[in-house]
């Protein structure tokens, strides 16, 4: 077990690796504020925001968002109090942030580079799959999928009721753009994270992967509930 407890967390994996679904089982079992790009940027669309209605020019198309945009939304949200322990250091899991290599830079130059990235990783195909089933809900943020997660009630979230959506950019010919992004952009943060990364094996049942990543989070010295 490493001697300090990993508080700065970083989920990165291509689109559909199950970041977000791990997430969710996580903060389920550790006490960590998940912080997901892509949610908060969707929320901001719904909500109208200038910077929602912004990104949504680029998440449509498979691009990503630039990079002063994603840093100044980053920088702000993790200075809120249920994103620091009580002695006021770190303490958070960001998904889908950094996505580039200046993103990472940006984290560490406020003194927030991670001190554990889980990396998922799951071969293309499998993605692609994954991604083509997704259904969401806007409402609580539960993720499922007509094939390997399906809600109890079709069109139904299981968990708060809402109704469950296709996400915009979850059709063929954006995922494709959406993978060569992660290939060209977010992939070099495996190597830069090099000394603080554990690689998980996503292409494998999602209670598999998330007892997985439950083990890496406890051998960073994180203490959780459940019995997973
Ligand atoms: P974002 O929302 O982060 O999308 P993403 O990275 O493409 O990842 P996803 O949310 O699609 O997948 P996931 O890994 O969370 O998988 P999930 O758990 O849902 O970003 C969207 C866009 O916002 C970007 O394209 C970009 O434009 C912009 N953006 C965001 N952050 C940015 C940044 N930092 N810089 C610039 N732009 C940014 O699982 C997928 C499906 O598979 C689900 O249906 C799930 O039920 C199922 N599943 C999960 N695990 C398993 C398993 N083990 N076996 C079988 N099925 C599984
Ligand atoms: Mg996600």
């Amino acid at each position: 077990m490493s001697s300090r407890v990993a508080h700065k967390i970083i989920l990165v994996g291509a689109p559909g690796a199950g970041k977000g679904t791990v997430a969710k089982g996580l903060v389920d079992r550790f006490e960590l504020t998940h912080l997901s790009t892509g949610d908060m940027l969707r929320a901001a669309v719904s909500a109208g925001k200038e910077v929602g209605m912004l990104a949504k020019t680029y998440m449509d198309r498979g691009a990503l968002v630039p990079d002063e945009v994603m840093v100044k939304l980053i920088s702000e949200r993790v200075q809120h109090s249920d994103c620091r322990n009580s002695d006021g250091s770190p303490r958070f899991l960001l998904d889908g942030f950094p996505r580039t290599l200046p993103q990472a830079d940006a984290l560490a130059a406020e003194g927030l580079a991670p001190d554990l990235v889980v990396f998922i990783d799951v071969p293309n195909e499998a993605v692609v799959r994954r991604l083509s089933g997704r259904r969401t809900c806007p409402s609580c943020g539960s993720v499922h999928h007509i094939e390997f997660a399906p809600p109890l009630k079709d069109g139904v979230c299981d968990r708060c009721g809402g109704g469950l959506v296709h996400r915009s950019d979850d059709h063929d010919a954006t995922i494709r753009k959406r993978l060569d992004a992660f290939a060209a952009q977010t992939a070099p943060l495996v190597q830069r994270y090099g000394s603080v990364i554990e690689k998980v094996d996503g292409n494998q049942l999602p209670e598999v992967v998330l007892k997985a990543a439950v083990a890496v989070l406890r051998k960073h010295g994180n203490t959780g509930q459940g019995n997973i």
